[in-house]
């Protein structure tokens, strides 16, 4: 059997079935180093189109291609064994119809053997959650601040203060009932997460939302402390990668410059012909 064609030991389902119970871990990951890592303490691993800005320097997800995502879903997918494997869909691949959106949802899943997609939008996404959960695409949606519309939002800001609760309540409800398995809360209101938590039956995964939220997410380089172009309040870094590279890299530079490395210990002396060291 092709690794495209092994399907993940946390399915779709089994995510649907952990509604109110044990929270859902849940973080990025764009490679495979990092995706053997998350997927021995995760449940579901999702390549994030934050890869855009996160490994590629770019300042918003808007310029991610199908491409991108395909190639690091592959990347990821050969670093997962046993979570459940997430691929959102670029911005631009799948807004038209449903039938666009199933053309790319479809080539995203037989090149990357993810066992799902994501897509950012509510009651807009209703037609096209409905077309592809029907045509055996599994969908997990993502509402409140959908970055992928940062132009039209005006930037990175808390969503469901006031009237806009109401919508993205609806929103929630709309994307459950088309037959989304799961949906993602960025950045919304504590008491409005709790409320969709409560009134939906599909897992709610909450960033920057409430921990009553039935899983929780983060992107990977921001909780390693490794993306430092600007930090949202909701992450917590648990590590501090970045500086510990900055500090390995100046280290690095020194010996390199004070000809302290290499040493001995990391060179090669005349030996056996054909010795492998
Ligand atoms: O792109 C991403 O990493 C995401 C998560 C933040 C949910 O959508």
């Amino acid at each position: 059997m092709s690794a495209n064609a092994r399907i993940s030991a946390l399915t779709p389902p089994d995510v649907l079935a952990r509604k109110g119970g044990e929270p859902l871990v849940c973080l990025t990951a764009y490679t495979t180093p990092l995706a053997r890592i998350v997927d021995r303490h995760c449940d579901i691993v999702l390549v994030g189109d934050s890869v855009g800005m996160v490994l590629h320097g770019l300042r918003s997800t808007v310029g991610v291609s199908l491409d991108m995502m395909i190639m690091h879903g592959q990347a990821v997918r050969r670093g997962v064994e046993r979570a459940l494997l997430v691929v959102d869909m670029p911005f631009g691949s799948y807004e038209e119809s449903p039938e666009q959106a199933f053309r790319n949802a479809s080539r995203i899943m037989a090149e990357t053997g993810c066992g799902a997609v994501k897509l950012e939008g509510g009651e807009t996404m209703e037609k096209t959650i409905r077309f592809l959960t029907r045509r055996g695409i599994p969908v997990m949606a993502h509402i409140g601040l959908t970055p992928q519309a940062v132009n039209t939002f005006g930037g990175y800001k808390v969503q469901g203060r006031g009237d806009d609760a109401f919508h993205i309540l609806r929103d929630a409800e709309t994307v459950a009932e088309a037959g989304a398995f799961s949906v993602v809360l960025e950045k919304v209101t504590a008491t409005l997460a709790d409320r969709i938590t409560t009134s939906i039956p599909i897992p709610t995964i909450g960033i920057g939302a409430s921990r009553t939220c039935d899983g929780q997410i983060l992107v990977v380089d921001d909780m390693l402390g490794m993306f430092d172009t600007f930090r949202p309040k909701f992450v917590k870094r648990f590590a501090e990668l970045g500086e510990a590279s900055d500090a390995a890299i100046a280290a690095y530079a020194r010996e390199v410059r004070s000809r302290e490395f290499p040493s001995d210990v990391h060179i090669f002396t005349d030996g056996n012909k054909g010795k492998t060291e």
